[in-house]
């Protein structure tokens, strides 16, 4: 079988990656031939509302009957760009049960359903690529695909949320609210449709389970992940932060240990130093460590119209190839071991406890007597804000097991002398 003149593509949403993706095909349209030997049509688009005027993109390819796509033989590509679970599982499921390739930027449903879907790709001797589900237009699961597939991958730790990161840094940079620079993400086609995701961690979550799942070669899902979002973070955290010489960044923290993978998002103090603390605005960064590569880090715009379309149409382009060589389906679900996930109590890390505590002698001995006794080594110190017989306290602890340091907290917690624990952040 010769090549075909023309690779068919429906893409299922028009919203900010869909309209994107449009845009990135339409102005590639006379570049398409020497990339994969044809060209590349968007026939079909399906949305929910198909009378819905929208700007720049040919309303005769709107549809609202996901039938009419399935069945059309000519279609070999289906792009997913609607978001959420259903109905978007059973349109994958159907559309490689009929033979398509898929491309998706879906890390709701990869990072719950991802094996399901590449056992099903891999048995219809299909594509299913998803490039575009972690960090928008960074390439980061082909390279831990393909380029580092020669590493024992030990470590991946991102800033794979746009919204938040643009938040922490409005936040840190400009004294902006939280609210205002939420509606501004929003405007920007950063944030998710429901942005509780972006700003209570889950999306990066997802997006830290799809890449620990590819990088250590055992499945990790959205569950197994330990999550915190930044909604707690204050003015005074970021001052305390900054003071000493720290920025306050969401974190996706992978780890494959002696004694299992640990998974865990949640805000963390980094050095100002540190390569990840200059990753500012809606930028994405994940730093990897293997055994051959050392350390890498991967940089770039982590959402938005444009850089995820880049994603996403890269992944057709690929399985557009595969198709005129008659080669999809051929690399499928790669986790081929089956590590268990490190409960989060045994996990280790230094700690940024904030208290409010009563301004007397002996209160530091006694509240440093309960780290101590529950293992708890300090490291530093801060006492500021004395007012009305109560100051305030910020105690960086060692490296410390977290069952410890929840265990100290526990006890602080019922002593008359704290009046309450303002805030604990994990220090980098
Ligand atoms: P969006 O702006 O909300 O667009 C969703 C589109 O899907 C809309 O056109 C909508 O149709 C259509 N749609 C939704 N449910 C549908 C259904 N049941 N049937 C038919 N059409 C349906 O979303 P988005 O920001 O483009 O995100 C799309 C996907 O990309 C999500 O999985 C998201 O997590 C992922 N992603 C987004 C970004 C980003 O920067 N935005 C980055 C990386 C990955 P109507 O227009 O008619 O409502
Ligand atoms: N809402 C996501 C973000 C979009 O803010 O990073 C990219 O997945």
């Amino acid at each position: 079988m010769g090549k075909k003149d023309t690779i068919h593509l429906a893409v299922l949403g028009a919203g900010t990656v869909g309209t994107g993706v449009y845009k990135v095909i339409k102005n590639l349209e006379e570049d398409m031939i020497h990339k994969i030997g044809g060209n590349l049509v968007i026939s079909k688009i399906l949305v929910r509302d198909a009378s819905k005027k929208r700007d720049g993109i040919d309303t005769s390819l709107l549809t609202d009957q996901w039938e009419e796509i399935v069945n059309d033989k000519d279609i070999d590509i289906i792009v997913e760009v609607m978001g959420g679970i259903e109905p978007a599982k059973t349109y994958i499921t159907e559309a490689l049960q009929a033979g398509k390739s898929v491309v998706t930027a879906n890390k709701d449903l990869m990072a719950e359903h991802g094996k399901e879907l590449l056992d099903l790709a891999e048995s219809n001797g299909c594509d299913l690529m998803f490039e575009a589900s972690v960090a928008g237009g960074i390439p980061i699961l082909r390279p831990l695909k393909h380029c580092l597939a020669a590493n024992h991958m030990t470590e991946v730790v991102g800033i794979v949320n746009g919204t938040t990161n643009f938040i922490l840094s409005k936040m840190t940079d400009e004294g902006v609210g939280f609210e205002e620079t939420l509606k501004l993400a929003q405007d920007l086609g950063y944030a998710e449709a429901d942005p509780t995701a972006d700003v209570e961690g889950l999306d990066a979550a997802r997006k830290v389970a799809i890449m620990a799942s590819i990088a250590f070669n055992s499945r990790v899902t959205f569950e197994d992940v330990y999550t915190e979002g930044i909604t707690e973070i204050t003015a005074k955290d970021i001052e305390y932060a900054k003071d000493m010489d720290c920025v306050i960044k969401l974190l996706g923290v992978a780890k494959n240990t002696e004694d299992g993978i640990e998974v865990r998002v949640h805000p963390m103090l980094i050095d100002k130093h540190h390569p990840l603390a200059s990753v500012n605005d809606s930028f994405n960064a994940v730093f990897v460590h293997g055994d051959a590569i050392d350390d890498a880090m991967f940089y770039g715009r982590g959402a938005g119209e444009l850089p995820t379309a880049s994603a996403v149409v890269g992944d057709v382009i690929e399985t557009a190839r595969n198709i005129q060589n008659q080669c999809t389906g051929q690399i499928a679900c790669t986790c081929y071991k089956n590590i268990p996930i490190k409960p989060m109590s045994e996990i280790v890390s230094r700690y940024f406890v904030r208290l409010r505590v009563e301004d007397r002698a002996g209160t530091l001995a006694s509240i440093a007597s309960v780290f101590g006794n529950n293992h708890v080594s300090i490291a530093k110190i801060v006492q500021k804000n004395k007012k009305d017989n109560y100051a305030e306290i910020v105690v960086i602890t060692d490296d410390v097991k977290e069952k410890d340091i929840t265990n100290s907290l526990t006890i602080l917690k019922t002593m008359p002398l704290v009046e309450k624990i303002s805030n604990v952040i994990r220090v980098y």
